[in-house]
């Protein structure tokens, strides 16, 4: 029986050689396999994944496996899936549910498929809160209770549907999978934001680990991955000459960072919009002049969105730009653009996830992956090697929240600085980094230890 759900199987060959390629950049990823491989601490773990259904992720998949998971996976976006990376995973016999260009219905059925283990998952691995979601909302559900209004309120419905078939179809299965699952480990922004509000409701049923937080996971894939992966979507979309053009980035946080140096790197003239007088500042000095949206929104090219707010560029907005205006969000949900008040104009779609619209003055933006990250809709998302500090971290969380679950209260925690710090070692030999050893007298001085922590806990890099 075919336990899987993709494009095409026979992309499978196609999706294994790239794979042989990207776990030769994924050095943090391979030294956890050589580590761990034998021991299979991850044995008896039956893990949920709800995760952009890549290549990178491929490799994570195949490493939870080394370790001895049984795992099943659906991903997190209907844009991001690369449809041979799927068919390899499929083909290694490793049930997965995931389509590029899925609906949104379908996108909640593969997570329910996600989630049918002969006895049920214990692990959730998530990035962006869905998978967690689905069975906290079902358990509300199950309880009489009103099922909260989901931030994005345009799948609330497609939600809503996908749990009442599956209470009709197995009554009691919400309430049984939270209390069976040990453990979810988080990996982005978004998704930690949605697990400490249920930790301050009380709300949080199992234990879970900001993934995110890790330093070798935000001020990395999210800085520098993005520095790489925002332009290369911007280019596959539109082929547009990025040099001399005004890009305006929403949000310096660590996203807009790197998203603002991705464009300054390809020669646009980048201004940046913020809310915090911090990242305005950093902004600022980092060389970008700091704006109000409304007085560049006549005059700018391209509009990025990298804040994980809603409603950051809206209706009026869209209709005071410029004819051909570029707008894309590359933040984790498609709530930062108003696409929804798009609906009414005339789209025109160029090719997939990319869209012309026309507004009433006669003014066309291009939209792209219709408001959904466009780094992994119109590209392939970041690189392997930055994956690699990111998957280690969700590996290592994983394996310490299955082998040590009793040490865990039902809080969020982020993994000690000595693994954030072994995350990057792994990461240091294939750059041909070469570390300072510090002498016992410099270590005292500085008053760390010679093998680390080099920093305490409230440095902030
Ligand atoms: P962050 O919290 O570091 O940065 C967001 C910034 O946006 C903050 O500085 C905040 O002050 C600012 N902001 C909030 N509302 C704003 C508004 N209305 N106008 C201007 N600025 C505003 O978050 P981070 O880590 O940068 O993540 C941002 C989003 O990107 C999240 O949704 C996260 O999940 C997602 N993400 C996407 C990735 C990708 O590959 N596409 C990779 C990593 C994260």
């Amino acid at each position: 029986m075919t336990d899987y759900i993709v494009k095409d199987i026979t992309l499978a060959d196609y999706g294994r050689k790239e794979l042989d390629i990207a776990e030769t950049e994924m050095p943090g990823l391979m030294a956890l396999r050589e580590e761990y491989g034998a021991k299979k601490p991850l044995k008896g773990a039956r893990i949920v994944g709800s995760l952009h259904m890549t290549i990178q992720t491929a490799v994570l998949i195949e490493t939870l496996v080394d370790l001895g998971a049984d795992v099943r996976w659906a991903s997190c976006n209907i844009f991001s899936t690369q449809d041979h990376a799927a068919a390899a995973i499929a083909k290694a016999g490793i049930p997965v549910f995931a389509i590029k260009g899925q609906t949104l219905e379908e996108h909640w059925d593969y997570l329910d498929k996600s989630f049918m283990f002969p006895e049920g998952p214990n692990m959730i691995l998530d990035d962006g809160g869905d998978a967690t979601l689905y069975i906290l909302l079902g358990a509300r559900a199950e309880a009489g209770e009103e099922i909260i209004p989901v931030p994005q309120s345009d799948e609330e419905v497609v939600i809503k549907a996908q749990i009442k078939k599956r209470m009709a179809a197995s009554p009691g299965w919400f309430t049984k999978m939270k209390n069976q699952i040990k453990g979810v480990s988080e990996e982005t922004t978004t998704g930690v934001h949605r697990l400490y509000e249920l930790q301050k409701t009380g709300g949080l049923p199992f234990p879970a680990i900001n993934v995110n937080d890790s330093v070798t996971k935000s001020k990395f894939d999210n800085k520098y991955g993005c520095k790489e992966s925002l332009v290369d979507g911007i280019r596959r979309a539109t082929d547009t000459m990025m040099a001399g053009k005004v890009a305006v980035v929403c949000g310096y946080g660590d996203v807009g960072k790197g998203s603002a140096a991705s464009l300054r790197g390809a020669g646009a003239r980048v201004k940046v919009t913020e809310a915090d007088p911090i990242c305005a500042l950093q902004a600022a000095m980092d060389g970008y002049e700091v704006v109000l949206l409304e007085d560049v929104i006549d005059s700018a090219d391209i509009f990025i969105t990298t804040t994980g707010n809603k409603d950051v560029i809206r209706i009026e907005h869209m209709r005071a730009m410029k004819d051909m205006a570029i707008v894309g969000n590359i933040g984790h949900f498609d709530n930062e653009i108003q696409v929804a008040a798009l609906r009414n104009h005339k789209w025109t779609n160029i090719k997939e996830q990319v869209d012309m619209i026309e507004m009433p003055s006669g003014n066309r933006i291009i939209l792209l992956s219709e408001g959904r990250l466009l780094n992994l809709g119109n590209a392939t998302g970041h690189p392997s090697f930055v994956m690699s500090a990111s998957f280690t971290n969700q590996v290592l969380a994983q394996i310490e929240l299955w082998t040590r679950n009793e040490a865990y209260e039902n809080k969020v925690y982020v993994l000690p600085k000595v693994l954030d710090e072994k995350v990057a070692r792994l990461h240091l030999a294939k750059i041909g980094v070469k570390l300072t050893p510090l002498s016992k007298d410099q270590a005292d001085y500085i008053g760390v230890a010679q093998e680390g922590p080099f920093k305490p806990e409230h440095y902030r890099y």
